[in-house]
């Protein structure tokens, strides 16, 4: 049920810190800082010879798995190739016999996922799903997998289970980094962070009211950019999928330094850009892209994890998140962008819940 909240997306939105907490728990080893999984089914030795991960999923998911790539070459030092499952199970790619295939679904239904696993599969590697629904299809069919259990997802738009995955996918690498270079310094400080993440998502939900005076002056936009560099990349691609979904807005995600190289050309003074733009190795870069925006004349609505008078002096919105460490940052910079699309996709009178075309799950190619 609905709880009091007006939509099933608003209540996932407001569940995450809970879902977050189920998805950590029972999996934090903090005596070996690692992490602990109970279904991958391969042994110790299996998962150290591990030479290459393929990522595969859809849509949101396909977004987790582009913050899984990142995570896994940080922090494992593992190759990943991350795949629309729509086009891994009508190509040939060239795989090592240690290749291991993560399929990431909420659903655990999409047809393109299930075929794609299945193809890798029939070649003999080892399949594992990341997944929600419990006996789901793709979980019966996967040689092991990991469990988000963040509850039944009912709106269309995927919220929850996107940072559970991203909660799981940080966790996996954490174990993987453990099986090889990562000391365990590194994987306590990790472990400290993941364990702040569901008061951290507390914290940020806060947001919600000035992101709604925020949404009231952007609503009547007919094209958004979303822009990120390195782990919010990612965020920036999810964060225009959610809007363009339930809203009915144009919007596209891009890494922010792709800009100059055609999309700069789309910026006018209708055209809002969405900067993810908190503190960390790229923070520099992404500024001095947000600079080129404003110098077009485009509207700029940043989001900053730190009071920070550079961006507030150029941008003309600045929503506050808190501090995180930058492979946790797309977690955390999600939920006011959930927000924000939930926000305009309600004033402008679209059904949030049952966007039109959209069904929860695409068991059709
Ligand atoms: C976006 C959305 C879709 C799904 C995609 C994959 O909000 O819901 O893009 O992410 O259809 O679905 P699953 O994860 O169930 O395989």
């Amino acid at each position: 049920t609905l709880e009091g909240y007006a939509h099933y997306m608003l209540k996932e939105i407001y569940e995450q810190p809970h879902s977050i907490t189920n998805a950590l728990r029972g999996r934090l080893d903090k005596d070996n800082a690692t992490a602990k999984f109970g279904g991958l089914n391969l042994t110790t030795q299996q998962l150290r010879s591990v030479e290459r991960i393929v990522l595969t999923g859809c849509g949101t998911s396909w977004h987790s798995a582009l913050v899984g790539e990142y995570l896994f070459e940080e922090l494992a030092r593992i190759p990943v190739e991350v795949e629309y499952a729509s086009e891994l199970r009508y190509r040939n790619p060239p795989t090592d016999r240690d290749t291991v295939i993560f399929g990431i679904t909420q659903s655990g239904e999409t047809a393109d996922t299930l075929a794609a696993l299945r193809e890798m599969k029939r070649k003999g590697h080892h399949t594992l799903a990341i997944c929600n629904v419990i006996g789901s299809s793709i979980a019966q069919e996967a040689d092991g997998g990991i469990y988000l259990h963040a509850g039944p997802e009912i709106g269309v738009a995927s919220t929850k289970a996107f940072t559970s995955q991203l909660t799981v996918l940080s966790m996996l690498a954490l174990y993987f980094g453990r099986l090889r270079h990562l000391s365990y310094e590194a994987g306590q400080r990790i472990i400290a962070q993941l364990e702040m993440l569901p008061e951290v998502i507390q914290k940020t939900l806060e947001c919600h009211e000035h992101v709604k005076h925020i949404a009231a002056r952007y609503a009547d936009a007919t094209n958004f950019l979303y822009l990120g560099r390195k782990y919010n990349f990612p965020t920036a691609l999810e964060g225009a999928l959610k809007l363009k979904e339930i809203s009915y807005i144009h919007a596209e995600g891009y890494p922010a330094a792709e800009m100059k190289h055609g999309p700069i050309a789309l910026v006018d003074e209708h055209t809002p850009s969405v900067f993810i733009v908190p503190n960390g190795t790229v923070y520099d870069k992404v500024l001095s892209n947000l600079q080129e925006v404003k110098a077009r004349g485009g509207p700029v609505i940043a989001i900053v994890d730190h009071e920070d008078p550079q961006v507030a002096n150029l941008a003309d919105e600045v929503i506050m998140i808190p501090q995180i460490e930058d492979f946790l940052q797309p977690i955390v910079a999600s939920i006011p962008l959930q927000l924000l699309s939930y926000e305009i996709a309600l004033l402008r009178g679209c059904d949030v819940d049952m966007p039109r075309n959209l069904a929860k799950s695409v068991t059709v190619e």
